[in-house]
């Protein structure tokens, strides 16, 4: 059983509308300090998709207008790809609503397609302006990402499919510069489901001539989101979630509202946490759906996990078992959720292997995972870990944001006090990750 997405919303009334503070594209966080030992109980209420809301507002490049995007969180990384929107020439605020603010983007109908280094290099998930920018102006500037704490992350496979559709590339002075006065629809086999991949394919076949077919797309859930929104703006993709889509072009877009699809890592994050520590939550919003494998695999832990009508119920016990955990495209288990997954192993009954597929850098936090009293030894890309009693609270870093994340959820099981340093990367995913613990009884402190 699945629970609808949140309801699109209105406004609230007009006494009380009108534009809110922008959250920093700074984050003025530094460390997150948790104290463990307290269980979750409680009801939380999930954010909208990170993963998703991003590509949503590339997605708005496509079609002068006004858009009102309900269910965004207010993250770093949606801060920074509203400055990349308005480097573009776009206008964006945020605008009171119930229950949380809206994001407006107004298009312009001359945009300047261009996406500079000083942003780009702040976050790389900004490549995917590539795929409509290009589309829409016919050609892009946008510099080129580098390498990040999960180790390289290319972008060949966006360029060849964007390639395959007629667009040409010269590389100046670590800049993309991509050319197509005309894109045309055409057959692309990705040799991999890469999830920025397709949707920077997607973003630019939507207003490509004639019919394109992306075959081995990625099914991940933001993508039949951002594949909903494509289509109420006048695209005409079918086959949205699943791994072939067919896009037949269409020779002019218009402006949309969308609703954000819950973000299914945010709520893996609470549930590995009540993992930890034993407990029983509610979890409004989360889609069971949009998380079968990993409620299948913390099923088979000891949890208990039961969707409703709006969300999920959690009863977790003081002590979890062990299992192996591999990462793989949606709907396999996503890689977003192995730093909570190992966290959790780190104290449960028993030895589980843990084998990322994805991002072959991707064990960083597990040296930090270490000075917390884990038992881990990692190989290339597996990571076996016995489960110890208890975790030992220490001062640890965040490498990035689901690792901070995973730290945190350490914490919260560890006796004694973890301060999670470099905790800026914890808040460019998660809005109010303290807050939110803190509600539901664990004792955790921002400074
Ligand atoms: C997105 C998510 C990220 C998630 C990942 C996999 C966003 C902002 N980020 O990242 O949180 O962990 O999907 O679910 O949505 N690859 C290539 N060449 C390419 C593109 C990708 O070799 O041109 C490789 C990558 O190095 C990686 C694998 O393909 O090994 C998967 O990457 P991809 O699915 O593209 O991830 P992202 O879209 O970057």
């Amino acid at each position: 059983m699945s629970s609808p997405n949140p309801p699109e919303r209105r406004p609230v009334a007009a006494a009380t509308a009108g534009h809110l503070d922008e959250p920093s594209s700074e984050s003025p966080i530094s460390n997150l300090t948790v104290v463990g030992g307290n269980p979750l109980n409680g009801t939380m209420r999930v954010g909208g998709a990170k993963n998703s809301a991003l590509k949503l507002m590339a997605a708005s490049l496509l079609a002068e207008g006004t858009y009102r995007l309900c269910n965004v969180p207010r993250i770093t990384d949606v801060a920074l790809m509203s400055e990349v929107l308005r480097s573009i020439g776009c206008t964006v605020h945020w605008e009171a609503s119930d229950p949380v603010p809206d994001l407006i983007i107004e298009v312009p109908s001359e945009i300047e397609p261009v996406a500079p280094y000083e942003l780009v290099e702040k976050f790389r998930a900004s490549i995917v302006v590539l795929g409509p920018l290009l589309a829409r102006c016919g050609e892009a500037r946008v510099a080129l990402p580098g390498g990040d704490d999960f180790g390289p992350r290319p972008i060949d496979m966006h360029m060849r499919g964007l390639g395959e559709l007629g667009a040409v590339f010269e590389n100046v002075h670590g800049y993309i510069h991509a050319s197509a006065p005309k894109l045309r629809g055409t057959r692309i086999l990705l040799e991999f489901p890469s999830v920025g991949a397709t949707e920077n394919i997607l973003m630019a076949a939507v207003l490509a001539e004639g019919t394109t077919v992306i075959d081995n797309a990625a099914r991940e859930p933001e993508i039949a989101d951002l594949c909903e929104m494509l289509n109420k703006m006048g695209a005409g993709i079918v086959g949205a979630g699943s791994a072939t889509l067919t896009i037949t072009g269409a020779t002019e877009m218009h402006s949309s509202d969308h609703t954000v699809i819950p973000d299914r890592v945010e709520a893996a994050t609470y549930l590995a946490a009540v993992g930890v520590t034993g407990g029983e939550i509610t979890i409004r919003g989360a889609r069971h759906d949009h998380m079968a494998m990993l409620c299948q695999k913390l099923g088979e832990m000891g949890m208990r996990i039961s969707p409703d009508a709006d969300g999920l119920w959690v009863l977790a016990p003081t002590r979890l078992r062990s299992v192996d955990c591999p990462t793989l495209p949606y709907p396999g288990l996503a890689t977003d959720f192995m730093p909570f997954l190992v966290a959790l192993l780190a104290t449960t009954e028993g030895v589980g292997i843990v084998t990322e597929n994805l991002f072959a850098g991707r064990f960083k936090y597990v040296d930090e995972l270490r000075r917390m009293g884990a038992d881990i030894r990692t190989d290339t890309h597996h990571a076996v870990v016995r489960g110890v009693d208890r975790l030992s609270g220490a001062p640890v870093k965040a490498h990035d944001i689901r690792a901070g994340a995973a730290l945190v959820v350490a914490g919260l099981g560890a006796e004694g006090s973890t301060v999670v340093s470099d905790a800026h990367h914890v808040a460019r995913g998660y809005e109010d990750l303290a807050g939110k613990l803190v509600a539901l009884g664990p004792d955790v402190t921002v400074s």
